[in-house]
This record gives C-alpha cells, sequence and structure tokens, in this order.
C-alpha cells in the first residue's frame, strides 16, 4: 500500500431511529499521498465533517477499509488508534475550540503532555510556533483576549505541536472575515507545503478550494475528483 491514506469502499449510516437511517456515503472511494495538499467542498450537511471525523479516527463506525500509513485501521485496538490520532493527526476546527481556562501558551503544549518528551522540549516548540505564527506576545494570554485571527493561529500552532504527518481542518475560515481568512489560509497552506505534513480541509469557499494540489467535492454520496 503506497499511499498514505487509503480507504475503499467506505460506508456510512447514522440510525436516526428504528426505521430512520440516514446514508451518508456509499462505496465511496479515497487516497492521498504523503505530502500533499486536498480540499474537499461540498453543500452542508452532505457529510464532510462526518468524514473528516473518520479520516481523524474519531469515528470508527463505518463499512469498508481504512489504512493510515498502511496501517489497516479496521483492525487495530482503541489504544492504538488514540496513540495514533494524538501523535500522528492534528487538527483544526471553525470555532477554534480552545480551552477558555488555559493561556495561549498552555493550549498549544496540551495533547504533547500525554507523551513522555520533556516538558521544557514541549515548550521550546511552543515559542517556535508562537514566532512563526507571530502571536509570541500573546502567550501568557487567554483566548477570549484574542481576535478571532489570532485564536485561529493559536489553534494551528496546537495542530502541529506532535509534528503531525497529517491534519484535518474542517472550515478553518468559516468563523472569519475575508482578510483574516486569506491571510490564514495563505500562511497555513505554505507551511504544510515547507514541512512534509499532509492536509485535508474542508471549505465552503470556492477560491480556497481551487489552491489545494487535488480538489474533490463532496455530492451524491461519493467524492468526486475535479
Ligand atoms: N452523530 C450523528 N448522528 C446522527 N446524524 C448525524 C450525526 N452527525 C451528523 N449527522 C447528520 O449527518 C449529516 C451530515 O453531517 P455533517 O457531516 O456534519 O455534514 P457537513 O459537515 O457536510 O455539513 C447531517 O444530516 C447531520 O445531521
Ligand atoms: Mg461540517
Amino acid at each position: 500500500m503506497n499511499n498514505f491514506i487509503e480507504i475503499i469502499n467506505l460506508k456510512k449510516v447514522f440510525n436516526l431511529s428504528s426505521n430512520n437511517k440516514l446514508l451518508l456515503f456509499k462505496n465511496l472511494n479515497f487516497n492521498i499521498p504523503r505530502n500533499s495538499i486536498t480540499s474537499i467542498i461540498g453543500p452542508s450537511g452532505c457529510g464532510k465533517s462526518t468524514l473528516l471525523n473518520i479520516l481523524g479516527l474519531l469515528d470508527s463506525n463505518f463499512g469498508g477499509k481504512y489504512f493510515f500509513d498502511s496501517i489497516s485501521i479496521n483492525k487495530i485496538n482503541n489504544k492504538k488508534l488514540n496513540k495514533i490520532r494524538n501523535q500522528k493527526i492534528g487538527f483544526v476546527h471553525q470555532f477554534f475550540h480552545l480551552i477558555p481556562e488555559l493561556s495561549v501558551v498552555e493550549n498549544i503544549i496540551l495533547p504533547a503532555l500525554v507523551q513522555k518528551d520533556k516538558i521544557s522540549d514541549i515548550i521550546k516548540d511552543a515559542d517556535n510556533l508562537l514566532k512563526v505564527f507571530e502571536i509570541f506576545d500573546k502567550k501568557n494570554m487567554k483566548p477570549n483576549k484574542l481576535s478571532g485571527g489570532e485564536q485561529q493561529r493559536v489553534a494551528i500552532a496546537r495542530s502541529l505541536i506532535n509534528k503531525p504527518d497529517l491534519i484535518l481542518a474542517d472550515e478553518m475560515t468559516g468563523n472569519l472575515d475575508e482578510k483574516t481568512s486569506d491571510e490564514i489560509i495563505n500562511f497555513f497552506l505554505n507551511f504544510v507545503a515547507n514541512h512534509n505534513i499532509s492536509l485535508i480541509y474542508v471549505t465552503h469557499n470556492q477560491r480556497y478550494a481551487d489552491m489545494a494540489e487535488t480538489q474533490y467535492k463532496l455530492e451524491n454520496k461519493n467524492l468526486v475528483l475535479k
């Protein structure tokens, strides 16, 4: 298996009630190589977030096969699943999902604390990210004192702290004004391209979707190459 991510005949059904099922994907096939940038666009409710949850190992209740870096996700236990998710996958969300009680730097280092690295090394990595993302002067502030764009940069730094191989971004600019969105997307795509990371991002914005090397549309319960 040469692909970094390989999904074969994915099927996803939500059982809404005993006689009401929602079929989201049927025979969906998807693969990406390492170090690639992929966009997914599609109407609201078509299953974009559900697909990212599956890709991000947050939802293992699906039909079909999923290989992550040649590891069969269908066959491994929860402990291994959690380890892969924590060490190899970063997440960026529309509403940032920062913890309000923690400072900026505490939010960024949080995903790294379950690993056994020295805390001083983790903080050094966080400081580097804070500088790269131009929020070093906000390091000890609480997230609610920051602008939306700054909060998203904190969330992006957090997604990078464990040096992931894959980042999944769900409408990361959906809650930002156009100018800030443009800055964030340009900066982030550039960063990812220069750091051997694969990025899969969902967006409503055709202009942003067009910036990816590979562009998919989610329609008729399937992913279609643009
Ligand atoms: N946990 C769930 N249980 C039942 N239905 C769900 C669940 N999560 C999402 N859905 C439904 O699945 C569909 C796709 O949702 P979602 O993946 O969030 O779409 P998108 O991100 O493309 O807007 C929606 O109709 C939504 O209501
Ligand atoms: Mg969504």
